[in-house]
């Protein structure tokens, strides 16, 4: 296993692989890599030839307020585990790699992008959609991996993808949780020991959602008010949203039928998660 730092040297590998007939998968990530990454290095192992993951803290998906310089990275331990899963490159670019001084080209998916983190991010989206796109680009994959936990991350790019033709299938990946439920995630290191208890609330109400709707409730604004109930009542708690939408439109919905997806971010403390569960998880 590699780590590749130039978008030159991929394409030369890409293009030996291709004549020699190999399909490729993609697995985007930022690194700190953790077993909801190994899922989707996981699975593009088992369907593809061979497979690229990319190691990139992408500035441009940062807002002037976020965390890029304290984002967690650890490439040597980044690496073992993409050697251990049978991942046969990493590309891992500097900035100045993937991003030109000069570089004039935005990649934005309008609407969807203006929604739920959109909101308290505004720039997000439009970052996320020019990496992707340029990973796409440089990789040329037959299959990209993405997780659920990040579900309006995946209805963009699906959406960008549509519209623009890139000839890749999204493959979509559950959700990995750890033994208390709380759904893995790089950012879960910023949390001290009392936070994290706090933080098994977004599982424990959404699953506390999932039994509601099971048991026949509709009402969204009363599920709605159940989950923020459980949230509230923990410490260091702060809820951004919570939000039942239609998983193509990401618009509110009032009956929860068919088609729906439950989404939170909170901020608990000064770190802010992401969890969710649709029809797909
Ligand atoms: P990152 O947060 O590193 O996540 C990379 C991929 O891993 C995403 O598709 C994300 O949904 C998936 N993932 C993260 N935690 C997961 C979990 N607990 N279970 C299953 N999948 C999980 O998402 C990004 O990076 C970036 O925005 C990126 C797409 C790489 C563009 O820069």
């Amino acid at each position: 296993m590699e780590i590749i730092k130039t978008v030159s040297e991929v394409r030369d590998i890409v293009k030996k692989w291709r004549k020699a007939g190999h399909s490729i998968g993609l697995v985007p990530t930022m690194g700190y890599l953790h077993a909801g990454h190994g899922s989707l290095v996981e699975q593009s192992v088992k369907n593809n030839d061979k497979t690229v993951v990319s190691v990139f803290v992408n500035p441009a998906q940062f807002g002037p307020n976020e965390d890029l310089e304290k984002y967690p990275r650890d490439i040597k331990r980044d690496s073992e585990l993409v050697a251990s899963l049978g991942g046969d490159i990493i590309f891992k670019p500097e900035p100045e790699e993937m991003y030109k001084k000069s570089n004039a080209t935005t990649v934005k998916v309008e609407g969807l992008s203006q929604k739920l983190c959109g909101i308290t991010r505004p720039v997000h989206f439009a970052g996320v959609c020019q990496v992707v796109s340029k990973l796409f680009n440089i990789v040329t994959p037959d299959n990209a991996y993405f997780g659920l936990k990040d579900f309006q991350q995946y209805v963009i790019i699906n959406k960008m993808v549509e519209d623009l033709n890139f000839p890749v299938k999204i493959n979509p990946c559950a959700i990995v949780r750890d033994k208390n439920g709380l759904a893995l995630s790089s950012r879960n290191v910023y949390l001290t020991d009392e936070e994290t208890k706090s933080a098994l609330s977004l599982n424990q109400s959404l699953q506390y959602a999932k039994s509601l709707i099971s048991s026949g409730e509709k009402k969204a604004f009363f599920i709605i008010d159940e989950i923020t109930k459980i949230i509230n009542n923990v410490p260091y708690s702060k809820i951004d949203y919570v939000k039942i939408v239609d998983i193509d439109t990401l618009d509110d919905i009032d009956i929860v039928e068919k088609k729906y997806a439950v989404l939170l971010a909170v901020y608990i403390g000064k770190t802010r998660l992401i969890d969710n569960f649709t029809e797909l998880s």
